[in-house]
């Protein structure tokens, strides 16, 4: 088990592991990384619905630019499962809508929880999609 510190350290650091080689998409990965860190803050701070729904915004708005560069990349790769990729970038984006517009800042477990959860959806995409059409397109 990880104590609320250890926890929070994780969320900020990326891993070796996480990258797909190609620095542009890396540099969006981490930038959304770095924005659900933020959110988690925001949460452990007791930080307002206003301030928290700022970061939730950016985080949305980082997402939606980097799908799209995504999908239009798999697009012009001809990338034979882009159907299956690009309704999961579609689910990913209404999860983070939902928790939006049911962001509670007195919920604070409930708010990690969900949000721990947002971010490990993020990065078993990233090994699991994102990594399989950056083969596809380097063989
Ligand atoms: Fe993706
Ligand atoms: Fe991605």
């Amino acid at each position: 088990m990880f104590t609320m510190g250890e926890l929070l350290v994780d969320f900020f650091v990326w891993r070796q592991e996480w990258n797909v080689g190609l620095a542009t998409i890396d540099d969006q990965h981490k930038t959304i990384i770095a924005d659900l860190g933020s959110i988690y803050e925001a949460i452990t701070r007791h930080e307002s619905r206003t301030a928290a729904t700022q970061k939730i915004n950016k985080l949305i708005a980082d997402s939606g630019t980097h799908f799209l560069d995504e999908n239009v990349f798999m697009i012009n790769q001809n990338y034979p499962a882009i159907n299956e990729h690009v309704k999961h970038h579609e689910l990913f984006m209404g999860t983070l809508k939902d928790f939006k517009y049911s962001y509670d800042p007195s919920q604070i477990d409930a708010m990690h929880k969900a949000l721990l959860k947002i971010k490990e959806w993020f990065v078993k995409h990233i090994l699991e999609y994102d990594k399989l059409y950056m083969e596809h397109i380097y063989v």
